[in-house]
């Protein structure tokens, strides 16, 4: 009698727990996620404990069924090889070759662009141009402005000269809005001047936040990919923090183009730095006019058309920018420095790399540059990101400080190597090709693999830094 008792009482035990196990499944508790690592936590937190990342940690929507459980039976997706053939992807021409060059060949219907910049540097001139390029080739274009009235777009439509271009212009920021026109009116392609201007009634927060911009950009690509819509969205790059920038809608678009330039100086830089559809790195030159901008079809010749007589700290860099080879000019200045740590600026280059530079000429020829300022500056507001401007930068450096100018038509290019040895680049025999139709007539270069002969034309092969000091500026 007595071991029956406990036997109900160890069923009722069991029985009364299992409410109490379901109850805890079923009240999920929210889920900290780090935006860096991708580490969960269970609480907030301002750092992350596993990366170490300050402020990445955000609040995520649990799993509405635990992890491990079992998903419902899908249906089966089909299968391809990758020799399957595929047409290539339609794509319009604007006329505009130095935008078509940059988009991979012309624009691609369906396709979603980001076009990033700093403010005022031109990218609403550009798109306007753009967007009236495209629509005298027969395309339905939309321009809509959420940062200037229409009358101000018509103003400047007027002094780009292009007033009788079929743009469809609106100036709106209420994504709902924009989005419901664009369903009904089904234009080939729609330019939203500036994704931070945009908001939705959906999300809670202020129009330029990061979660309105994503969301703001999520909808326009997806919108883009339903109903086969090119969209191009501009995006301003804003300092950290306070507004999101273009980085944060950078990997839902197919082509995220820059455009770049010094406030100062008149050249433009538009440069892919992803393309599904062409190649990455590719760049378009333009320059900007009283008339808008101007493509500029030859830009080396551009570049150097500043150069007078031969200037010690001077020197023609041969490099390429995408898939066409382009010329540069380097300047360096090296002066005696009044100061306990001298200065170092530089513009247009890489400034790690300017001090790599100096401590292999120090390290590796003697050639120390302590207690002197350098300045180093690329001409025309052009920025190299090049490794093959290393040899370039340091003659440049060496013929400021001898005080030696090189010849006028001679380039340079070429990797140094921390030993002091020279690498050789690629596409050399393209750089040597647009330095002769430019009218040079040498070149400095590292050691080249296969043997490569130009009529009328010298090339100083030299295998390392030191041969450089000794044999060009006679130092060492
Ligand atoms: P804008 O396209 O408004 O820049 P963003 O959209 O990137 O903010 O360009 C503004 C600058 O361009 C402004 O400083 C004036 C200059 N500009 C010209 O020099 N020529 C022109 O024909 C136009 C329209 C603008
Ligand atoms: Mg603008």
């Amino acid at each position: 009698m007595q071991s029956r008792r406990w036997g109900l009482c160890l069923i009722a035990l069991a029985v009364a727990r299992v409410p109490c196990d379901k109850r805890a499944m079923s009240k999920a508790s929210p889920q900290f996620t780090c935006t860096a690592c991708g580490a969960t936590h269970r609480k907030w937190s301002g750092r992350c404990d596993a990366c170490g990342g300050w402020n990445t940690i955000i609040e995520e929507a649990p799993l509405s069924a635990g992890p491990g459980a079992r998903v419902a039976q899908g249906r089966q997706i089909a299968l391809s090889t990758l020799a399957d053939a595929e047409p290539p992807p339609p794509r319009a021409a604007s006329g505009m070759a130095e935008l078509d060059r940059v988009l991979g060949g012309g624009l691609v219907a369906a396709s979603a662009i980001l076009v990033g910049g700093d403010p005022g540097i031109g990218k609403s001139t550009l798109l306007l141009q753009a967007v009236a390029s495209f629509a005298s080739n027969n395309l339905k274009c939309f321009y809509i402005s959420g940062e200037e009235a229409a009358a101000q777009v018509r103003l400047r439509a007027a002094r780009l000269g292009l007033s009788s271009a079929p743009v469809h212009l609106g100036a709106e920021t209420n994504l709902r809005d924009i989005l419901s026109t664009l369903e009904t009116e089904r234009p080939d392609l729609v330019v939203i001047d500036s994704i931070q201007t945009m908001w939705l009634d959906t999300v809670d927060s202020a129009p330029g936040s990061v979660s309105q911009v994503r969301a703001a950009a999520h909808e326009l690509v997806s919108f883009a990919k339903r109903r086969g819509v090119s969209v191009v969205l501009v995006g301003h790059v804003t300092k950290e923090g306070q507004i999101a920038g273009p980085r944060v809608v950078e990997h839902m678009v197919d082509t995220v183009l820059y455009f770049e330039g010094e406030r100062g100086h008149q050249f433009r830089i538009l440069r892919a730095v992803k393309n599904r559809f062409g190649p990455a790195d590719e760049i378009g030159v333009f320059e900007m006019t009283g008339a808008g901008l101007a493509e500029v079809a030859n830009p080396s010749a551009l570049f150097l058309s500043e150069r007078g007589t031969p200037a010690p700290g001077s020197v023609v860099f041969a490099g390429i920018e995408g898939t066409r080879p382009m010329l540069t000019e380097i300047q360096a200045l090296v002066a005696p420095s009044p100061l306990g740590t001298p200065r170092r600026t530089v513009v247009g280059l890489d400034s790690a790399r300017l001090s790599t530079i100096l401590a292999v000429l120090e390290a590796r020829c003697g050639i120390p540059f302590a207690g002197m300022d350098v300045f180093l500056n690329v001409a025309g507001g052009m920025r190299v990101h090049e490794p093959a401007a290393d040899l370039a930068i340091a003659c440049a450096l060496l013929s400021a400080r001898e005080d030696i100018a090189l010849p006028m038509d001679t380039v340079v290019f070429g990797e140094i190597s921390l030993s002091g040895a020279l690498r050789p680049v690629n596409q050399t025999e393209n750089r040597l090709k647009e330095a002769q139709k430019l009218g040079f007539c040498a070149a400095i270069a590292p050691r080249l693999a296969k043997p490569t002969a130009m009529d009328g034309f010298e090339l100083k092969e030299m295998p390392d830094l030191t041969e450089v000091v000794g044999q060009v500026f006679g130092a060492g």
